[in-house]
């Protein structure tokens, strides 16, 4: 059976550490090509990883590779534009996350993918969690009853990436909260299945990046620091149930990282990282823990359900109509912070 043909567009960090490694993992799947529009990385990268074709302009390898389908590793202000580039030339498409950088491209980015009939997932790696799997079921069962609360964190005490352009406001939109706050906000929706939004009301600091200093994760520039420190947010359903957002790249607070998405339900609640279940027994409070855990690699998870997805043989997991939920919290929650204002939807 002839192979499932993948390009990788974008050669930087995400791809060779998870793309095209988890790839080259997977039986019936070939990396044919690479592209990067620094050359270099795209043929350093073709050779470390035995490619045999690298280019430096993605529509010129779309349209001499035709692959079936695609990963898009480029920086977030590159993501609509490549995306459909790929989706318009009959390519399934993997784009790194966040969906985009506005509710419009993730919203054309949804459209285009239904208009040429091809796939589109994101790289919201956390999804494939045991963790989040084992919740999911339990939640679908009703065994948590109505889920009125959440609270969801990703906030780090020093915690701004050294590297990369994470700190880069124009090439990535925003910092903590389209960066790693939007990985926790994406497992509570889905978990909470997506209620309908009704006000948004956010704050966000920008107080010790602008500083520059070095952290847990290098040093940073503070000339190239454009981005929030962290945000604060609260996101009200129209369902009645609520979440408390805390998202931030630099906190002063004792831990180096917390990471988590709590929920509240009238018969259960949990704790996410790691999963463990709180509620009654006949009038005593129970925990129920998951000691014993064997994951498997996130990452690798992600990949095998896209490529299995283009092979016909499972469901996307992260879906483009999803994105486009999360990436109107997102900009929501932005905008809110921007203006000073609750927004209501
Ligand atoms: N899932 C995760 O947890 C996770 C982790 C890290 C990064 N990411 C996401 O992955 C994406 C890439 O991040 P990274 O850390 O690999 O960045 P990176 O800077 O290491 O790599 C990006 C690469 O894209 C190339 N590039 C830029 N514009 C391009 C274009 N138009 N065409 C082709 N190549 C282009 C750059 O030259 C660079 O080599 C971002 O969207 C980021 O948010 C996701």
């Amino acid at each position: 059976m002839e192979k499932l043909k993948i390009a990788i567009i974008g050669a930087g960090q995400i791809a060779r550490k998870s793309h095209i490694t988890n790839y080259q993992a997977l039986k019936g799947v070939e990396v044919i090509a690479v592209c990067d529009t620094n050359l270099e990385a795209a043929a350093s990268t073709a050779e470390e990883f035995h490619i045999s074709k690298y280019f430096g302009n993605h529509v010129e390898m779309l349209e001499a590779t035709k692959p079936d389908a695609v990963s898009v590793c480029v920086p977030n202000k590159y993501h609509c534009s490549i995306t459909c580039d790929a989706l318009e030339r009959g390519c399934h498409v993997l784009c790194e996350k966040p969906p985009a950088i506005t509710m419009e491209e993730a919203k054309k980015m949804d459209r285009t993918a239904r208009e040429y009939n091809r796939l589109l997932t994101y790289g919201f790696h956390f999804r494939y969690g045991n963790n989040v799997k084992k919740l999911k079921k339990k939640i679908d069962n009703r065994d948590f009853g109505d889920i009125y609360g959440a609270r969801v964190q990703w906030i780090r005490r020093r915690g701004i990436p050294g590297w990369g352009n994470f700190t880069n406001k124009t090439l990535q939109g925003g910092g903590p909260l389209i960066d790693i706050g939007a990985h926790m906000l994406d497992l509570a929706v889905y978990l909470m299945d997506y209620p309908v939004i009704d006000y948004v009301c956010a704050t966000s600091h920008d107080k010790i990046g602008k500083n520059g200093g070095t952290g847990l994760m290098g040093t940073w520039d503070a000339k190239k620091f454009t981005v929030e420190d962290g945000l604060f947010g609260f996101i009200k359903f129209k369902n009645g149930a609520s979440i408390n957002l805390e998202t931030s790249f630099t906190l002063n607070m004792k831990e180096k990282d917390i990471r988590n998405v709590q929920l509240f339900g009238d018969k259960l609640g949990a704790t996410l990282f790691p999963l463990e279940l709180y509620g009654e027994d006949e009038h005593q409070q129970i925990n129920i823990s998951y000691p014993f855990d064997d994951e498997k690699d996130l990452y690798l998870s992600e990949v095998e359900n896209f490529v299995n997805a283009c092979l016909g043989k499972e469901e996307l997991l992260v879906t483009s109509q999803q994105a486009v939920y999360i990436q109107t919290l997102i900009c929501t929650l932005y905008d809110s912070a921007n203006t000073g204002r609750p927004i209501m939807l």
